[in-house]
């Protein structure tokens, strides 16, 4: 009988998996924090930019005091539960933005989660003073993105034979009349695109 053994061979194999994945995720951290602070440029590099007028500082205020920050995240402040708002001034106009606060399904064209009519938890937005509408707006419009990044509509500078291949294989023939190519239009400078949606 092996019944005062402390553990059977099961578990000792178990533990031992599991320790494995310890030290190993414990010495990767230790590595990448190491190999990051000797790093002559940051490994992830800040892909997003703002340059504030005094209407979108103001803004920025009246968003964190608002209780945006509840739900979305703008230079760092924030969550992810609703969506990433750092960029989106390279995606959406100003007057785009306070639309969409004022009346948030018909600027989307579709149903919404939070943002519309009360028991809504982001019903309150539509309800905010002029004034504060606007400042916001101003700040969210002047949150840009750098090309490349992932708010931003355009991909990373350069071809990329990666996305050269996906288009290949996944694309279907009838897009490429449907669609224009959006690298191929991409004379202005990465930031001022505004959508048209
Ligand atoms: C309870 C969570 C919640 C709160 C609070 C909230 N939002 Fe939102 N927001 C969302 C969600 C979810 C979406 C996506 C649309 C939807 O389904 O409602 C969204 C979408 C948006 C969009 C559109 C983004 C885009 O590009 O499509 C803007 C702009 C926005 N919110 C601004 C604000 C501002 C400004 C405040 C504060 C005054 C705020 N939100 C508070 C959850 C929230």
């Amino acid at each position: 009988m092996s019944g005062n053994k402390a553990f059977k061979v099961g578990e000792k194999i178990l533990f031992g998996i599991f320790g494995v994945f310890i030290v190993l995720a414990t010495v990767s951290y230790i590595a990448l924090e190491i190999f990051r602070s000797r790093a002559p440029e940051p490994i992830f590099q800040v892909k997003t930019h703002y340059d504030f007028s005094p209407e979108g500082e103001r803004g920025s205020v009246i968003f964190r005091e608002s209780g945006c920050t509840s739900c979305h995240r703008a230079m760092r402040n924030g969550t992810n539960m609703g969506l990433d708002l750092d960029g989106v001034g390279s995606k959406r106009s100003r007057d785009w933005i306070y639309q969409f606060m004022k009346q948030p399904e018909t600027t989307y064209s579709a149903r919404t989660i939070d943002h519309g009519g009360r028991p809504k938890e982001a019903a309150y937005v539509a309800e905010l003073p002029e004034t504060s509408l606007q400042a916001i707006a101003a700040f969210l419009s002047e949150l840009k993105a750098d090309q490349g990044s992932a708010a931003s509509p355009l991909p990373p500078e350069g071809r990329s034979e990666f996305i050269d291949n996906m288009l290949k294989a996944w694309a279907p023939e009838s897009w490429k009349e449907k669609y224009a190519d959006i690298r191929q239009r991409n004379a202005a400078p990465a930031g001022t695109e505004e959508a048209s949606h």
